[in-house]
């Protein structure tokens, strides 16, 4: 994860010199041999060689600048979508708010839950409940169970009350089928003593269209029932939603009206309560009712809100039914809901364990239950995204837009990052593929689809309105020369392991379609992120002229701050990067060989190539400190400082500066140890007979480097920029913290050692079996502490650092606790 997304062109000189070089080539045509005689023809014929010539250049120009956005040229992975999937078509594809629904349509009905306890509503809204944010406060939130498909229970901690929220799918009908929703509030058993018996809450359930959406949506009023939604759109078909309460209701009221955009729901809300003075009795906080803004009429209203507030506790049931589906003897409400819901529950929980076998390990209910919950919480994750990135190569003068595309991923954080990115989904995709290949293959599609003319895919995936709103400004912009991790090798190499036998003609044929993505993927990284030496690779991205950070940031490797040479320069070469390219190629070499293409021998040859040891170990490894490093312009004798101020300027700026107290050198970077220097090992590229493997195998046990007791650390203790701010305003990253991806691949790595012949098989099952439990007790314990699964932990007291509920590449826990690694 990347929380500092900053975009930095080290090579905009590189790029500028290309274009001015293409330039001089068109002035060859001046050379050709003209009669002197026809002085006139020469000079039209020379006048028209310039213009010629200027065309082409700014034809080419042209070329260049367009294609940044313009898609590769090959057949789709994704065939089919939207209602040709109906067991796909709802869910809770927006990870980003507590609770609501939508459809796998490029403009959908988007659905979704507020909530408020009247007696507890501060200004300007405050208070309200929409969006998942980490200012809420809430004490925990997020799925028991959700399949990924049918259905989900999800709990919410709002001290001190309790929200149980689920819903229901059933497929039928032409417009993909039904669901009804149910959202329950009480008091939490503890604190009921603690709970004015009077003390209401008030449930706001709403639909909304986007502005691209054809069709309507209007307020239904029936006098025995609450208020209802109905409307129509082209793919839905004509549909209602009706609303049912259990319990105590005070009063409902409604909202219809146009809201200016999807991000702005709440707000619309906000701006249309009002209170109801009663005579002697305390006031009603109400929707605004119909709304029509000046110059509208009632057709262009696009959001209705229906509010019901009544005491605790409290159940509404929100049931969508399709009008083409001819079923209405047992609606999909009350006691038909809770034994359809009840179901579902123990048909997930029967396969969870066929899937992970947990019970069978042995494990405590305690960790079974953590495990249950992060599965869903991963699955539950899952979005859908329709939008264009805004994007930028040298060749544009400005940011243009991608193309429209739609995205179906997970995302790492409900919370702080609530969209697709590029590495942390080949994670996800470890332990979804597991659960269900088919959807993570569809996932992976989606990512493929994503690919422009050069080979590139945006790292960060910034779609529709709702996503953006959550990002700050000076990250939107995805840069073409940037790479991250190509992780997804990783999930397909999984696949391939896992399923190789086990691939049916369907699945075939989207790695088919799949396959040249992939490759003009791979090409698009083993030429713009080549280094300089023969078989060494450099991440493009860090900026060389910065005199603010301590060591400039390397945002695109995915592991922001970690050391790296303290002088960025096109001389550098990253063994991170390298294994990543070791481990693309081999994995091309397989899957191109799987589905017969000759193709597979070139990338066979740079696989046996990089996987050479001696080409790495002359590349990468330290006699002197017995490590891999990254090579490069550095030295370690940097601090901050604050400026001296200069007499004449006043009121300057004065953030700290890095002073470098020794000139840097061309030396590998081994005096700082951390999960760069250990790629190698966690790629499995050292060989098992080597004492190399002894030497990491001891340096990843040792306490002063690696080793703490809730997994390993980023960066080891004694390394000069341990838990070091990399400027006045960037805490430490990834200079220390455990986090669990790398750990994951340590322990994959450790159990390959394991298995295999060698010398130090016995240290490394020993280390494999500690590892493991460290991180399944810390990051099970941190969860029942807290509610949450955390971006980082830290590595003296193993409680969790960053942002939270991060359920993206942190759930790897679970493949450690069902020990499948291949
Ligand atoms: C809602 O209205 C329908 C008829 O429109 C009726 O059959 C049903 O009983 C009503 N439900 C409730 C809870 O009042
Ligand atoms: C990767 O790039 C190197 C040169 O930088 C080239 O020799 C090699 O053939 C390329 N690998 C593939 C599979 O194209
Ligand atoms: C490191 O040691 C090996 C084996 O002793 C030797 O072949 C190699 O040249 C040495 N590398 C450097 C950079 O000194």
């Amino acid at each position: 994860m990347a929380r500092q997304r900053k975009h930095l062109g080290d090579n905009s000189k590189e790029n500028k010199s290309r274009t001015s070089s293409s330039s001089n080539g068109s002035n060859s045509s001046n050379g050709k041999v003209v009669k002197p005689k026809n002085m006139v023809s020469y000079w039209k014929q020379l006048a028209f060689i310039v213009v010629l010539g200027v065309t082409i250049i700014f034809a080419f120009l042209g070329y260049l600048e367009t294609r940044v956005n313009t898609p590769l040229n090959e057949r789709k992975v994704i065939i089919k979508s939207g209602l040709n999937v109906p067991e796909k078509f709802w869910g809770t594809y927006r990870p980003g708010v507590y609770f609501g629904l939508k459809t796998r349509d490029l403009n959908s009905l988007v659905t979704g839950l507020m909530w408020y306890f009247p007696s507890r509503l501060g200004p300007g809204g405050q208070g309200i409940r929409h969006w998942c944010e980490q200012s809420d406060n809430l004490q925990k939130y997020g799925w028991l169970q959700h399949d990924g498909s049918n259905f989900g229970i999800q709990e919410i901690i709002d001290n001190p009350f309790k929200l149980t929220t689920s819903f229901v799918k059933r497929i039928g009908g032409l417009n993909g089928g039904e669901w009804t929703a149910r959202i329950t509030v009480e008091a939490l058993p503890k604190y009921t003593a603690l709970v004015d018996k009077n003390e209401q809450v008030s449930l706001i359930w709403y639909a909304a269209l986007d502005s691209d959406t054809e069709g309507h949506i209007t307020s239904t009023n029936s006098n025995t029932n609450l208020t209802g939604i109905k409307g129509s759109t082209s793919t839905l078909g004509k549909f209602k939603m009706n609303l049912f309460a259990q319990g105590h209701v005070d009063h409902e009221s409604f909202l219809s009206t146009k809201a200016p955009g999807l991000h702005l729901l709440k707000e619309t809300v906000v701006s249309s309560l009002r209170l109801n003075q009663r005579v002697g009795k305390a006031g009603q906080i109400v929707l605004g009712g119909q709304i029509t803004p000046p110059g509208g009429t009632l057709s262009d209203n696009n959001f209705v809100a229906v509010q019901v507030t009544g005491k605790l506790p409290l159940t509404i049931e929100v049931v969508f039914e399709s009008l083409s589906v001819v079923n209405s003897d047992d609606r999909l409400m009350g006691d038909v809901y809770s034994k359809a819901l009840e179901w579902h529950k123990s048909r997930f929980n029967q396969r969870f364990e066929d899937t992970f076998g947990l019970k069978h390990q042995g494990l405590s209910s305690e960790e079974i239950d953590f495990a249950r919950n992060t599965l869903s919480n991963m699955l539950g994750g899952i979005g859908y995204f329709y939008g264009s990135s805004l994007v930028q190569s040298f060749y544009t003068e400005e940011p243009v837009y991608y193309w429209k595309a739609p995205l179906y991923t997970a995302v790492p954080s409900r919370s702080f990052f609530p969209r697709g990115f590029l590495w942390d989904e080949g994670f996800h995709g470890l332990l979804i593929s597991q659960w269900d290949i088919d959807l993570e293959l569809d996932i992976i599609g989606h990512w493929f689809d994503l690919i422009n003319v050069e080979g590139w895919i945006p790292r960060e995936q910034i779609l529709g309105v709702e996503a953006l709103a959550k990002v700050p400004q000076e990250f939107i912009v995805q840069w073409n020369t940037n790479a991250n991790p190509p992780t997804f090798f990783l999930t397909l190499e999984y696949i391939l392991d896992k399923f190789e036998q086990d691939l049916s003609n369907e699945r075939l044929a989207l790695l088919e379609r799949l396959y040249p993505r992939l490759q003009a993927w791979y090409h698009w990284f083993n030429s713009t992120q080549k280094g300089s030496v023969s078989g060494s690779y450099r991440w493009r991205g860090r900026d060389a002229f910065t005199n603010r950070e301590l060591n400039p940031k390397t945002l695109t490797s995915g592991l922001d701050d970690f050391p790296r040479a303290s002088h960025p320069t096109e001389l550098e070469r990253h063994v991170d990067l390298y294994c990543w390219m070791a481990v693309a190629s081999n994995t091309m070499t397989r899957l191109g060989h799987l589905l017969g293409r000759e193709s597979y021998l070139k990338y066979q040859q740079t696989a046996d190539y990089l996987m050479d040891t001696q080409l790495m170990d002359r590349l990468f490894w330290s006699n002197f400190s017995k490590r891999y490093a990254d090579y490069g312009l550095h030295t370690d004798a940097v601090k901050l400082v604050q400026p001296k101020p200069t007499p004449r300027q006043q009121n300057q700026n004065m953030e700290m500066i890095r002073e470098v107290l020794k000139q840097p050198e061309y030396r590998l970077i081994d005096s700082q140890f951390g999960y760069v220097n250990i790629f190698p090992f966690l790629m499995k590229l050292v060989d098992p007979s080597s004492e190399k493997l002894s030497q990491i195998l001891e340096d990843i046990r040792n306490p002063k480097l690696l080793w703490s007791d809730f997994g390993l650390r980023s960066l080891s203790t004694n390394s000069p920029l341990y838990m070091k701010r990399n400027t006045e305003h960037d805490p430490p990253y990834w200079r220390g913290q455990i986090w669990i991806n790398i750990n994951f691949l340590a322990v994959k790595a450790l159990h390959y050692y394991g298995s295999v012949e060698g010398p130090y098989r016995n240290d490394a099952r020993q280390i494999y079996g500690d590892l493991r439990k460290n991180l399944i007790d810390n990051v099970v314990k941190q969860y029942w502490k807290t509610g949450y699964c955390w971006e980082q932990y830290n590595d003296k007291t193993g409680e969790g650092s960053g942002c939270r509920p991060f359920t993206g590449w942190t759930a790897l826990i679970i493949l450690l606790m069902s020990e499948s690694y291949d």
